[in-house]
């Protein structure tokens, strides 16, 4: 029964209250194992019930094949992405994520880098390090007034919204499932996706007022790269905050070494409270599973 879950492996670094919960909860037997190769983690699998993981694991379909026990992959984030969910499907594994444990820590690092764009705070920093002290060239502009496009409006967008709502900036999105009813209950107007962006390419970058400004702290590929980097150069964009990239890490630097663009390691959901809310809400959600209670995941 999918329920028989007695062993599980934790093959990424998680907060250790996932493993507590597994254990003392789930009365499952639980080995920690982060930073194993994919051959290591295919010859390990075949022993165990469920896997969990943050990003670093790639759970391929020759590791779901392998893991002829495994009922249960459970991924302590959002994005399924490292999962290959089809063949977990056609396995007869269930795929399991915690939608809502990162969103805060998503949203606040986006704001951050919404300030930080507009005042440069990372260029200005870092030229302070190399003992310069340079006034003229760090001039910002305010965010008041200014008009914020939040393209997905789920709960991390919702949660940029209203914070950065408190800055008197205007909240305008795009959001292909949730109603324009319900964005505007809490303040952002939508409006057709042609009419904010496409994805963000030559012509989205195009339409949009010189010196734009564009964030990502969601996926790479949501941002065509190489029309950024064009668009930075003529000057159509005025700077990028970006935190996920097509390629991670991104072997072409052309972006990390733009003197206009901040860029990040993919740290949106590390903070400690995002992790410890993920490895814990993956954990009592396969207790949950054990215990033939209602499943959750999206
Ligand atoms: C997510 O999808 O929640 C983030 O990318 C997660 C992470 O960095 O673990």
């Amino acid at each position: 029964a999918l329920s028989d879950i007695r062993r599980v492996l934790i093959s990424d670094l998680l907060a250790p209250a996932c493993a507590e919960i597994l254990r003392s909860q789930g009365g499952i037997e639980v080995t920690e194992s982060p930073g194993l190769s994919p051959q290591e983690l295919i010859s390990k699998i075949k022993d165990y019930d469920g896997l969990i993981v943050r990003s670093a694991t790639k759970v391929s379909s020759d590791v779901l094949t392998a893991g002829t026990r495994l009922k249960v992959v459970g991924r302590a984030g959002t994005g399924v992405d490292n999962v290959d969910v089809e063949a977990a499907t056609k396995n007869g594994i269930i795929v399991m994520n915690t939608p809502t444990g990162n969103s805060i820590s998503a949203a606040e690092l986006t704001c951050g880098l919404i300030l930080s764009l507009s005042r440069q705070v990372p260029q200005a920093a870092s030229s302070m390090k190399q003992g310069k002290w340079d006034r003229k060239k760090y001039m910002g502009s305010e965010l008041h007034g200014k008009t914020l496009g939040i393209l997905g409006l789920g709960r991390i967008g919702k949660e940029v919204a209203t914070r950065m709502q408190s800055f008197q900036m205007k909240t305008i999105g795009y959001d292909p499932i949730i109603p324009p009813e319900v964005t505007a209950e809490f303040g952002v107007q939508q409006f057709p996706l042609e009419e904010i962006w496409g994805l963000i390419n030559d012509a989205a970058f195009s339409m949009c007022k010189r010196g734009v400004q564009v964030i990502n702290c969601a996926r790479g590929g949501i941002i065509d790269e190489a029309a950024l980097l064009r668009a930075l150069e003529s000057g159509q964009c005025g700077g990028a905050g970006l935190d996920v990239f097509t390629e991670e890490p991104p072997r072409d630097r052309a972006l990390v070494d733009h003197p206009l663009v901040i860029s990040l390691p993919h740290l949106g959901a590390s903070t400690h409270e995002a992790q410890n809310r993920c490895g814990e809400e993956i954990a009592a959600q396969i207790v949950d599973l054990v215990k033939e209670r209602a499943l959750v995941g999206a």
